[in-house]
């Protein structure tokens, strides 16, 4: 099967040029002006439209059991709205299993779970919920046997992991050549301050943004950036980034020359606080909460300028009507997370490339390139080499639409994004060669996304594409 993409502005994180993408068997088979059409199945006109990398959402949470609840999209709807908006790889969070269980136990639960339902390409980050002899030894097979090079740890919730033990975890993961993943936002403060909130009554969905405020999250990432280095410089990356102190730090870390990578997501780029005073404020509670608006600014500064590397969604969904019966007035009986997978691309070139907040090439470094580079998917994934898989989004910057969650694809029954106005849309998302979304319509089908065995993470590559990584 041989499809051309003709005339489309091609981009990747280093440039862009007017050229025809031509696809054989799944792969990127040349890129070049006039390539002929000649035996082609297919041929896609791009005329005045943009030719991408496939985004690569590094941070979803599908069917996750987070004790209370189970997230509604699995990882056939999560893995469907990903696709129709232009994501064509996730690299999903594992929940937290039975106390005490090996990395490999989730590891099987979660092959399990996506199995025959994902639509496109998937991978798993591991999860580490304890530190013993027994899963510190698990890590270097997990790696090389089973393709998963990076783990990740929290420092709030059930299984949050003390200093002495991410000290541990991270000193071995490094020498397994994976990345830490972490959580960062220190338990202590947040229960201090949830528990002064709860005596006095006050449980509002703003009170849960009071009870963990940006210092919560940004001590916990000075914590992590200085133990990183006492285990040995380890490499660190912080999800989920929603404020400009925590930013500072590692803008100071990096300076300093230690490897910390910066992931940050469009509801902290794009929604603020106030919504907890909505009627519905519910619909917004997730953790690291929103911040104040002042923040969303530092955030777009730390994108143009380098010290953010990838935009992920942290895609965890619970619906509203689930979040008002369990809630019952009370945030900290809500289930956390928001939902936004199929909205991360649009979103970010509506709000950044067509605002000049960002260029076009930053937007794919941001979405595809530094993912695939990060997470042991490069060559294969992230830009338009040849032999590199034809995942493919083409954007048309002329469609401007409003979000409605009637026109998404996930299990939700409402979008945080409801409302908002875009320029810029994913018209034509191609997995591997294969159409699987079109015009807003998903055109996949389930079981045709494969699992990804990830490679080690690469200090040197990541030195060659960021000045202050250390040789
Ligand atoms: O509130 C959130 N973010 N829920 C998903 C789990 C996590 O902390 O990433
Ligand atoms: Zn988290
Ligand atoms: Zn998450």
């Amino acid at each position: 099967m041989k499809r051309l993409i003709k005339n489309g502005t091609v981009v990747e994180a280093t440039g862009r040029r007017v050229a025809d993408v031509l696809i054989e068997d799944g792969k990127i088979c040349a890129v070049g002006q006039g390539l002929s059409a000649d035996g082609i199945t297919e041929v896609i006109d791009a005329t005045g439209r943009y030719v991408l990398p496939g985004g690569i959402d590094v941070h979803t949470h599908f069917n996750i059991d987070v004790g209370i609840a189970r997230s509604c999209d699995d990882f056939f709807s999560g893995t469907r709205a990903a696709a129709c908006g232009g994501t064509t790889t996730i690299v999903d969070h594992m929940g937290f299993g039975p106390a005490g269980c090996s990395l490999h136990h989730q590891l099987e639960v979660y092959h399990q779970s996506a199995a025959g339902k994902a639509v496109v390409d998937y991978s798993f980050h591991g999860v580490i919920q304890h530190v013993d002899e027994a899963i510190l030894d698990e890590m270097a097979s997990m790696v090389t046997e089973q393709g998963i090079s990076s783990f990740k740890f929290y420092l709030t919730y059930g299984h949050k992991l003390n200093d002495a033990d991410a000290l541990r975890a991270m000193a071995r993961l490094r020498t397994v050549s994976a990345l830490a993943a972490v959580h960062p936002e220190n338990d202590a403060a947040i229960v201090f301050r949830r528990e002064q909130l709860v005596a006095a009554g006050q449980t509002t969905p703003m009170d849960h943004a009071r009870s963990r405020p940006l210092e919560c999250e940004a001590e916990a990432i000075a914590s992590m950036i200085n133990l990183a280095h006492l285990a040995g410089d380890a490499p660190l990356y912080i999800v989920h980034l929603s404020n400009g102190l925590g930013l500072d730090y590692t803008r100071l870390a990096r300076g300093a020359g230690r490897a910390v990578w910066v992931e940050t997501c469009p509801q902290y780029l794009l929604l603020d606080e106030l919504n907890y005073l909505r009627e519905d404020g519910l619909k917004f509670i997730l953790s690291p909460p929103l911040r104040p608006h002042t923040e969303l600014d530092k955030l777009w500064v730390g994108l143009a300028d380098g010290s953010i590397d990838t935009v992920a969604t942290d895609h965890c969904t619970f619906p509203y009507h689930q979040r008002q019966e369990m809630a019952q007035g009370d945030f900290t009986r809500c289930p956390n997370g928001l939902p936004g997978v199929e909205n991360r691309m649009a979103l970010l070139f509506s709000e950044g490339v067509m605002k000049g907040r960002i260029t076009l090439e930053r937007f794919v470094e941001l979405t595809s390139t530094l993912p695939a580079k990060l997470f042991g998917l490069w060559p294969r994934k992230g830009h338009f080499g040849v032999g590199a898989d034809a995942d493919i989004v083409i954007f048309d910057p002329s469609r401007r639409y409003t979000v409605r969650h009637c026109d998404l694809h996930d299990n939700a029954d409402y979008s945080p994004y409801e409302g908002m106005q875009c320029q810029g849309m994913p018209v034509t998302t191609l997995s591997r060669g294969e159409i699987v979304a079109h015009e807003g319509q998903f055109t996949g089908h389930a079981g045709a996304g494969k699992f990804l065995h990830r490679q080690p993470f690469d200090h040197e590559l990541l030195r060659q594409h960021r000045s202050f990584v250390p040789a």
